[in-house]
């Protein structure tokens, strides 16, 4: 039996989440994770399930309501309460329609298979880090003529949330991230769950390019627990593509991120294969940490 539980039951599950982050190759800690869990229930953007066996939680599961994903599903590798657990989600958020998707590391092997056997589609994404001696040891170039960097403020917000708009049409994180990329309000709420904290702590290093007086690029970057940086976003507009702009901005944003937080041992990102910006990551010297599935399937 499944109870939906609340932010004020978090308390009660440290035994099952606590092993749940033992099972995971994560940085996250006890407290970060009841942290999101809190701030998703509470303010309604998040569900939260328990299966509970002689009154004590064995097995959780957790839907995103806006993104429409199961974002984590744990029972300790009990595979029948796992496809329960999953059914069970699915269930909820087929009834809500739209693509539903399910992803993050915590995948086992057998969910994976047998989702795919259930029709969906996989995707993979990695999670990739950069270590501060790397990048102190990039060299920055000047900007051609006609171009400068801005900081990111909510002055610019508009033009920007159009900026990430036009630069993830047709890209695979549009099928990922609808919810984030896929219309003009879904950019303007990254915009705005960046600077709430969404993905770490947010400090001003975002930046922005400009070309004669126009946005053509942005670089979302936070700061995040546990000493790393963390990069939600960076876009080029597409009709300025190719021309190394991309690399100066990220090498800008990254260099005055070091400059002003001593404490940073280097700097975290996510990315979906296929996505050529792995290229440009790579050439700074990102590496992969872990690569995790993300399963779609397309609203029926
Ligand atoms: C990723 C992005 C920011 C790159 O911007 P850019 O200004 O074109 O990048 P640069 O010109 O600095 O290119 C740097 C490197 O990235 C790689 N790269 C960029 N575009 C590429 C392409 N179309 N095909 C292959 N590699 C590419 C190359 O390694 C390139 O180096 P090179 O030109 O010396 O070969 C831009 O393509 C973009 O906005 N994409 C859509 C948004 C997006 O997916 N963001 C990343 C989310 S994780």
């Amino acid at each position: 039996m499944l109870d939906q539980l609340s932010a004020n039951d978090l308390d009660t599950l440290d035994d099952v989440l606590g092993r749940f982050i033992e099972s995971q190759a994560t940085r996250v800690t006890l407290d970060n994770l009841k942290e999101q869990l809190d701030r998703g229930m509470s303010e309604g953007s998040l569900e939260l399930f328990g299966e509970k066996q002689s009154d004590e939680v064995v097995g959780l599961v957790a839907v995103g309501l806006s993104s429409n994903r199961i974002g984590l599903l744990f029972s300790g590798g009990n595979e029948a309460m796992d496809t329960h657990l999953f059914e069970f989600a699915y269930d909820r958020m087929r009834k809500r329609g739209g693509p539903i998707r399910v992803g993050g590391s915590w995948l086992t092997r057998s969910l994976i298979d047998y989702a795919l056997n259930r029709g969906f589609t996989r995707f993979d994404r990695d999670y990739m880090i950069v270590e501060r001696k790397t990048l102190e040891a990039i060299v920055s170039h000047d900007l051609p003529d006609g171009y400068t960097f801005a900081n990111y403020d909510s002055h610019v917000k508009d033009s920007v949330a159009d900026l990430i708009h036009r630069s993830h049409k047709g890209a695979l994180d549009v099928i990922l991230f609808p919810e984030l990329f896929g219309s003009l309000e879904a950019c303007s709420l990254l915009l705005r769950n960046t600077q709430d904290n969404r993905y770490g702590q947010y400090s001003s290093h975002s930046k922005i390019l400009k070309h004669d007086g126009k946005v053509v690029g942005v670089i979302l970057l936070s700061v995040v627990r546990e000493n790393r940086g963390y990069i939600p976003d960076i876009c080029i507009d597409p009709d300025y593509r190719r021309q190394g702009l991309g690399r100066l901005l990220m090498v800008h944003s990254l260099k005055h991120l070091l400059a002003n937080e001593e404490w940073i041992t280097g700097v975290n990102l996510d990315v979906t294969i296929g996505n050529y910006a792995r290229n440009l990551y790579e050439s700074l010297g990102f590496v992969k940490e872990r690569g995790y599935p993300v399963l779609v399937m397309e609203g029926q």
